[in-house]
């Protein structure tokens, strides 16, 4: 059994180990895999559901997806998920997808139905549930502001924002230009949200950050040894709730900094949890995997 498959294991299941394990009929598809956290909590609800499969990961080079999706076809694959930077030609190599999936412009889970390819987003209500989860409010009832919504995160995080009604959304990022294409794309979903929009400093960004009641980072600022927080202390208040969809390493500096300042914090790891949740019920409908893939997780 590999820690990571290729394009060229996808030819028969006697590569993929079968009759020595499980048969792989589930996988993470991504450019590199090797560090994903997915096969360990969906190895463990599979386990618990008694389903006979096992969950893979696949490494596919970006432009090989339609390929990758065939070929896991024609092995029996049941789905599956797709992350960086697959999410977008997954969602054109699907033959139908989801509404809000289109509205949220990346599919990132894939059921194999008889009849047809299908493509489903669990990032945004992923997002919506880790925030319940964890701050016990729904996030439709709340004022947010994203801290690097440029990137794909964002986009999943403030789609969902809009999608869900919010009232007021506050965007900001390095570059404010990647800001104005989203905010387009956000308003074209015809919501009632008012989003503002911001560089990430600026007596203008800390007042709309002071005015909101949740401040989520969706960049990769403080994956990395040495970076700061993606936010100044100006920006915090006490009673604020912050998410950092980073959940490595899990204190990131700007949790580290809300906390400091009295903000109910939490990582990205109820995030992980819950897309993958809702991805497994997309596969496997009427299962309740969520308590087995959090203590996969913990
Ligand atoms: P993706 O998630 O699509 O792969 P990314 O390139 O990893 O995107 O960037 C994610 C976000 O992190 C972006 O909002 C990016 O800001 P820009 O749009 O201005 O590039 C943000 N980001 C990455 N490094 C940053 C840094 N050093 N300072 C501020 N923001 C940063």
């Amino acid at each position: 059994m590999k820690p990571v498959y290729t394009l060229e294991d996808l030819v028969s299941r006697d590569v993929l180990d079968a009759g020595v394990h499980k048969p792989a009929r589930l996988a993470v598809l991504g450019y590199p895999i090797a560090h994903s956290a997915s096969p360990r909590m969906h190895q463990p609800a599979l386990d618990a559901e008694g389903i006979d499969a096992r969950y893979i990961r696949l490494e596919v080079e970006p432009g090989n997806i339609p390929e990758a999706f065939a070929r896991m076809r024609a092995l029996g694959f049941i789905g599956c998920n797709v992350t960086v930077p697959h999410k977008l030609e997954a969602m054109a190599a699907c033959d139908e997808v989801r509404p809000d999936a289109r509205a949220l412009g990346a599919v990132n889970t894939v059921r194999f139905d008889a009849d047809a390819t299908r493509g489903f987003n669990t990032d945004g209500p992923g997002f919506a549930n880790a925030i319940e989860d964890e701050f016990g409010v729904p996030l439709g009832s709340l004022t947010v502001a994203i801290a690097g919504a440029g990137g794909g995160a964002g986009q999943a995080i403030a789609t969902q924002c809009v999608l869900l009604g919010m009232e007021r959304l506050v965007l900001a990022n390095r570059s404010v230009e990647k800001l104005e294409t989203l905010a387009e794309r956000l308003g074209e979903l015809g919501g009632r949200t008012e989003v503002s929009m911001f560089p990430l400093t600026g007596a203008a960004l800390m007042a709309a950050c002071q005015d909101c009641d949740l401040i989520v980072n969706t960049s990769s600022v403080g994956l990395k040894e040495g970076d700061p927080s993606i936010l100044t202390a100006d920006c915090l208040r006490a009673g604020h709730l912050v998410y950092d969809t980073i959940y490595q390493p899990p204190v990131t500096p700007l949790l580290a900094l809300a906390n400091q300042t009295g903000c109910r914090t939490a990582n990205g790891k109820s995030m992980l949890l819950h897309q993958g949740a809702l991805a497994f019920q997309h596969w496997f409908p009427g299962t309740d995997p969520l308590a087995v893939m959090k203590a996969a997780l913990a």
